[in-house]
Protein backbone atom coordinates (compact mmCIF):
# COMPACT_ATOMS: atom_id res chain seq x y z
CA UNK A 1 0.00 0.00 0.00
CA UNK A 2 1.48 3.42 -1.00
CA UNK A 3 1.79 6.12 1.25
CA UNK A 4 -0.62 9.08 0.56
CA UNK A 5 0.92 12.15 -1.11
CA UNK A 6 0.07 15.96 -0.22
CA UNK A 7 0.04 18.73 -3.06
CA UNK A 8 -1.58 22.07 -3.19
CA UNK A 9 -4.76 22.51 -4.31
CA UNK A 10 -5.49 23.69 -7.74
CA UNK A 11 -8.84 24.93 -9.28
CA UNK A 12 -9.19 22.58 -11.84
CA UNK A 13 -9.52 19.54 -9.07
CA UNK A 14 -12.50 21.50 -7.97
CA UNK A 15 -15.10 18.50 -9.60
CA UNK A 16 -12.96 15.50 -8.73
CA UNK A 17 -12.95 17.09 -4.96
CA UNK A 18 -16.67 17.57 -4.91
CA UNK A 19 -16.91 14.29 -6.06
CA UNK A 20 -15.02 12.61 -2.83
CA UNK A 21 -16.88 15.02 -0.50
CA UNK A 22 -20.52 13.86 -1.81
CA UNK A 23 -19.11 10.06 -1.59
CA UNK A 24 -17.81 10.32 1.71
CA UNK A 25 -20.77 12.23 3.31
CA UNK A 26 -23.17 9.46 1.39
CA UNK A 27 -20.86 6.58 2.69
CA UNK A 28 -19.21 7.62 5.66
CA UNK A 29 -21.85 9.17 7.85
CA UNK A 30 -25.03 7.30 8.06
CA UNK A 31 -24.64 6.10 11.77
CA UNK A 32 -24.70 9.28 13.02
CA UNK A 33 -26.65 11.44 10.60
CA UNK A 34 -30.46 10.71 8.83
CA UNK A 35 -30.74 10.27 4.79
CA UNK A 36 -32.45 13.59 4.91
CA UNK A 37 -29.33 15.29 6.83
CA UNK A 38 -27.02 13.59 4.25
CA UNK A 39 -28.71 14.81 1.34
CA UNK A 40 -28.74 18.37 2.78
CA UNK A 41 -24.76 18.13 3.67
CA UNK A 42 -23.88 16.88 0.49
CA UNK A 43 -26.13 19.56 -1.21
CA UNK A 44 -23.33 21.77 0.32
CA UNK A 45 -20.83 21.52 -3.12
CA UNK A 46 -23.86 21.31 -5.41
CA UNK A 47 -22.81 24.87 -7.01
CA UNK A 48 -19.41 24.01 -7.83
CA UNK A 49 -18.36 27.43 -8.30
CA UNK A 50 -19.07 28.63 -4.81
CA UNK A 51 -17.29 25.13 -3.49
CA UNK A 52 -13.88 25.80 -6.03
CA UNK A 53 -14.05 29.90 -4.70
CA UNK A 54 -14.08 28.52 -0.97
CA UNK A 55 -11.35 26.35 -1.30
CA UNK A 56 -9.38 28.44 -3.28
CA UNK A 57 -9.91 30.83 -0.52
CA UNK A 58 -8.05 28.75 2.48
CA UNK A 59 -5.17 26.49 2.39
CA UNK A 60 -5.90 23.69 0.55
CA UNK A 61 -4.43 20.15 0.34
CA UNK A 62 -5.05 17.20 -2.03
CA UNK A 63 -3.90 13.74 -0.81
CA UNK A 64 -3.42 11.41 -3.74
CA UNK A 65 -2.63 7.69 -3.94
CA UNK A 66 -0.61 6.76 -6.77
CA UNK A 67 -1.49 10.27 -8.08
CA UNK A 68 -5.00 9.95 -7.82
CA UNK A 69 -6.73 13.01 -5.68
CA UNK A 70 -8.57 10.47 -2.84
CA UNK A 71 -8.96 13.08 0.01
CA UNK A 72 -8.00 16.98 0.89
CA UNK A 73 -8.41 19.32 3.94
CA UNK A 74 -8.07 22.71 4.30
CA UNK A 75 -7.01 25.64 6.79
CA UNK A 76 -9.55 28.73 7.73
CA UNK A 77 -7.07 31.84 8.52
CA UNK A 78 -4.73 30.20 10.94
CA UNK A 79 -6.29 28.07 13.09
CA UNK A 80 -9.46 26.39 11.90
CA UNK A 81 -9.88 23.42 10.11
CA UNK A 82 -12.73 23.60 7.43
CA UNK A 83 -13.02 20.47 5.98
CA UNK A 84 -11.19 17.22 6.24
CA UNK A 85 -12.96 14.61 3.39
CA UNK A 86 -11.69 11.05 2.34
CA UNK A 87 -13.11 9.19 -0.44
CA UNK A 88 -14.48 5.94 1.17
CA UNK A 89 -12.69 3.73 -1.10
CA UNK A 90 -9.49 5.19 0.45
CA UNK A 91 -10.17 5.04 4.63
CA UNK A 92 -8.12 3.71 7.10
CA UNK A 93 -5.07 4.57 5.16
CA UNK A 94 -3.77 7.45 6.68
CA UNK A 95 -5.05 10.09 4.25
CA UNK A 96 -6.61 12.11 6.84
CA UNK A 97 -4.07 12.06 9.28
CA UNK A 98 -1.03 12.79 6.80
CA UNK A 99 -3.59 16.13 5.78
CA UNK A 100 -4.01 16.78 9.34
CA UNK A 101 -0.29 16.60 10.66
CA UNK A 102 0.29 18.70 8.05
CA UNK A 103 -2.53 21.28 8.57
CA UNK A 104 -0.90 21.79 12.19
CA UNK A 105 2.19 22.33 11.25
CA UNK A 106 1.25 24.94 8.51
CA UNK A 107 -1.06 26.57 11.24
CA UNK A 108 1.32 26.31 14.09
CA UNK A 109 4.13 28.41 11.16
CA UNK A 110 0.87 30.83 10.98
CA UNK A 111 1.46 31.30 14.83
CA UNK A 112 -1.40 29.51 15.97
CA UNK A 113 -1.36 28.59 19.38
CA UNK A 114 -4.10 26.11 19.18
CA UNK A 115 -6.41 24.86 16.32
CA UNK A 116 -10.01 24.13 15.82
CA UNK A 117 -12.60 21.98 13.74
CA UNK A 118 -16.31 21.55 13.99
CA UNK A 119 -16.10 18.01 14.27
CA UNK A 120 -18.93 16.14 12.68
CA UNK A 121 -19.95 13.29 15.32
CA UNK A 122 -18.59 10.72 12.65
CA UNK A 123 -15.14 11.81 13.07
CA UNK A 124 -15.29 13.29 16.32
CA UNK A 125 -13.35 9.87 17.58
CA UNK A 126 -10.79 10.72 14.74
CA UNK A 127 -10.00 14.30 16.06
CA UNK A 128 -10.02 12.75 19.93
CA UNK A 129 -7.40 9.96 18.95
CA UNK A 130 -5.13 13.44 17.47
CA UNK A 131 -5.48 15.14 20.74
CA UNK A 132 -8.42 17.57 20.14
CA UNK A 133 -11.02 18.10 22.63
CA UNK A 134 -14.70 18.87 22.59
CA UNK A 135 -15.19 22.81 23.58
CA UNK A 136 -19.34 23.30 22.28
CA UNK A 137 -21.53 21.47 20.90
CA UNK A 138 -23.48 23.22 17.62
CA UNK A 139 -26.08 22.91 15.93
CA UNK A 140 -26.56 24.31 12.03
CA UNK A 141 -29.13 24.66 9.64
CA UNK A 142 -27.95 23.30 5.94
CA UNK A 143 -30.53 23.24 2.75
CA UNK A 144 -33.09 23.25 5.67
CA UNK A 145 -32.17 20.44 7.79
CA UNK A 146 -30.82 20.77 11.32
CA UNK A 147 -26.89 19.31 11.84
CA UNK A 148 -25.12 18.59 15.26
CA UNK A 149 -21.23 18.70 15.39
CA UNK A 150 -18.76 19.62 17.91
CA UNK A 151 -16.31 22.61 17.99
CA UNK A 152 -13.14 20.98 19.34
CA UNK A 153 -9.57 22.43 19.76
CA UNK A 154 -5.89 21.15 20.34
CA UNK A 155 -2.99 23.05 21.79
CA UNK A 156 -0.15 23.73 19.03
CA UNK A 157 3.57 23.66 19.77
CA UNK A 158 4.91 23.68 23.18
CA UNK A 159 1.41 23.17 25.16
CA UNK A 160 0.28 20.46 22.46
CA UNK A 161 -0.86 17.27 23.96
CA UNK A 162 -2.67 14.10 22.37
CA UNK A 163 -0.70 12.54 18.95
CA UNK A 164 1.45 15.07 17.38
C1 LIG B 1 -13.07 11.03 9.42
C2 LIG B 1 -12.26 10.75 8.15
C3 LIG B 1 -11.75 12.07 7.58
C4 LIG B 1 -11.08 9.82 8.52
O1 LIG B 1 -10.30 9.58 7.35
P1 LIG B 1 -9.23 8.36 7.24
O2 LIG B 1 -8.31 8.70 6.11
O3 LIG B 1 -9.94 7.06 7.19
O4 LIG B 1 -8.46 8.46 8.63
P2 LIG B 1 -7.00 7.83 8.92
O5 LIG B 1 -6.84 6.56 8.14
O6 LIG B 1 -5.96 8.87 8.71
O7 LIG B 1 -7.12 7.49 10.47
C5 LIG B 1 -6.19 7.90 11.45
C6 LIG B 1 -6.56 7.26 12.76
O8 LIG B 1 -7.89 7.65 13.16
C7 LIG B 1 -8.73 6.50 13.26
N1 LIG B 1 -10.03 6.84 12.68
C8 LIG B 1 -10.27 7.25 11.43
N2 LIG B 1 -11.58 7.51 11.25
C9 LIG B 1 -12.17 7.24 12.43
C10 LIG B 1 -13.50 7.32 12.88
N3 LIG B 1 -14.49 7.71 12.07
N4 LIG B 1 -13.75 6.96 14.17
C11 LIG B 1 -12.74 6.57 14.99
N5 LIG B 1 -11.46 6.48 14.61
C12 LIG B 1 -11.17 6.83 13.34
C13 LIG B 1 -8.05 5.43 12.46
O9 LIG B 1 -8.41 4.15 12.91
C14 LIG B 1 -6.59 5.73 12.71
O10 LIG B 1 -6.23 5.25 13.98
P3 LIG B 1 -4.74 4.67 14.26
O11 LIG B 1 -3.81 5.85 14.09
O12 LIG B 1 -4.84 4.18 15.66
O13 LIG B 1 -4.52 3.62 13.23
C15 LIG B 1 -13.13 10.03 7.07
O14 LIG B 1 -13.77 8.92 7.68
C16 LIG B 1 -14.20 10.91 6.41
O15 LIG B 1 -13.94 11.54 5.38
N6 LIG B 1 -15.43 10.93 6.96
C17 LIG B 1 -16.59 11.59 6.36
C18 LIG B 1 -16.44 13.09 6.23
C19 LIG B 1 -16.31 13.79 7.56
O16 LIG B 1 -17.10 13.61 8.45
N7 LIG B 1 -15.28 14.63 7.65
C20 LIG B 1 -15.00 15.39 8.85
C21 LIG B 1 -15.71 16.69 8.80
S1 LIG B 1 -15.30 17.62 10.27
Amino acid sequence: MSAPALRPFLPADTPILAAIFVASVEALTGDDYSESQQEAWAAAVDDEAVFGQRLASQLTLVATLDGVPVGFASLKGKDHIDYVYVHPGAVGQGVAAALCDALEKLAAARGAKSLTVDASDNAAEFFVKRGYEAQQRNTVSLNGEWLANTTMQKPLGENAGGQK
